[in-house]
């Protein structure tokens, strides 16, 4: 097994037969393979870890993703959405954290027009000159995407969820398509964000081949973020009784992520410290060097459920950034204070 990861290592490609290997490496193996990818990320950011403020603000979505608790079809979903002032609010509070990135995510709603957003985005980086604003909103045309960016916004986040056609079929409703999809990762790359794509790990009907598919789709795409967290169901969904995605592939898949591509932002996510207590600190000896504390509201946040059991939704997680800094310093690294771009990357 060293000699399979050694030679990954080296070439930064894997076969079929060898990721098949990967993802059935034993706990001692990985122990290895994460000493790797963790050279690679301490080499390329030191034992540093970005912040990202994660602003929910929104969970009325259109779409109907089997998979998510937020999918238009589960009627027992509480749903809010926040008000420009409300997330300027977050943002405010954020920044006085230390935040220098704001990361608004929501559900597809059109409650928010091209002008809305624009104009969020807008006024957050006129008040915070020194911070970068990543959307996660959704699947929009270009023109919409183009917009967002004249208007200030730096980063999207859009995983592609799997680069299988069968898989996805089975994971979205036939209204859903992957090369939608995957265009508008393309169209984001060409208007010049940075753009991140991703999978959750342990999806119903995920296996060696449609994982093989992803690797070659981010290799092709060269994304600058890859967002990849364990599958949880959601007890409100048509996916409510499948397996839940394991931790230790999880883990397996950031290694090689950080193997394969040295300079990507890689977040330990939350799916991740929901899954294992721990899972967020294991997931940065990992390779990860990103982690995405919620700023939302502490009213809203077990609203946005996209799973079961979310951490960091109670009371007692009003400020996780003070918590994550601890979880932080308690591996032996140290939260970032910049805005965390993508290295060397320029704005066009
Ligand atoms: N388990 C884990 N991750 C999920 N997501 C949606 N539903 C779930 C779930 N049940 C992820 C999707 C989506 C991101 C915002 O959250 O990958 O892109
Ligand atoms: Fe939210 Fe620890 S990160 S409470």
């Amino acid at each position: 097994m060293k000699k399979i990861i050694d030679r990954f290592c080296e070439t930064k490609k894997l076969n079929k037969e060898e990721l098949k290997a990967l993802l059935n490496i034993s706990e001692e193996d990985r122990e290895y393979l994460s000493e790797r990818a963790r050279e690679i990320s301490v080499s390329v950011f030191g034992r540093r870890i970005y912040l990202r403020g994660l602003i929910e603000i929104s969970c009325y979505c259109k779409n109907d993703c089997y998979y998510c608790g937020i999918r238009r079809s589960n009627n027992n979903a509480e749903r809010y959405r926040l008000t420009p002032e409300q997330i300027m609010q977050c943002a405010d509070n954020g920044y006085e954290l230390g935040f220098r990135t704001f990361v608004l995510q929501g559900g597809e709603d059109s409650w928010y027009t091209d002008d809305i957003i624009c104009s969020i985005v807008y006024d957050i980086k006129k008040k915070y000159k020194d911070c970068a604003v990543t959307l996660s909103l959704g699947e929009k045309s270009y023109e919409s995407y183009k917009r967002y960016f004249e208007s200030g916004a730096d980063r999207y986040l859009l995983r592609h969820e799997t680069a299988d056609n069968e898989h996805y079929a089975k994971l979205h409703p036939a209204e859903m398509s992957l090369d939608n999809r995957k265009q508008c990762l393309y169209n984001l790359k060409e208007i010049g964000y940075q753009v991140g794509c991703g999978i959750m790990v342990g999806s119903p009907w995920q296996s060696v081949d449609t994982i093989f598919e992803d690797l070659k789709f981010m290799s092709d795409l060269q994304p600058h973020m890859i967002g990849i967290g364990p599958f949880i169901h959601h007890k409100d969904t048509p996916f409510a009784d499948c397996e839940n995605g394991s931790i230790h592939t999880t883990l397996v898949l950031l290694s090689i992520l950080r193997i394969m591509f040295p300079k990507v932002l890689l977040p330990a996510t939350t799916a991740l410290g929901t899954a294992d207590p721990m899972g967020r600190e294991k997931g940065i000896l990992a390779g990860a060097n990103v982690l995405m504390p919620n700023l939302s509201p502490v009213s809203v946040r077990k609203k946005y459920s996209l799973y079961d059991n979310k951490i960091c939704t109670g009371e007692e997680a009003a400020e996780c950034r003070g918590c994550l800094e601890r979880r932080i310093q308690s591996i032996g690294y140290e939260v970032d204070r910049g805005r965390g771009d993508y290295p060397d990357f320029k704005r066009s």
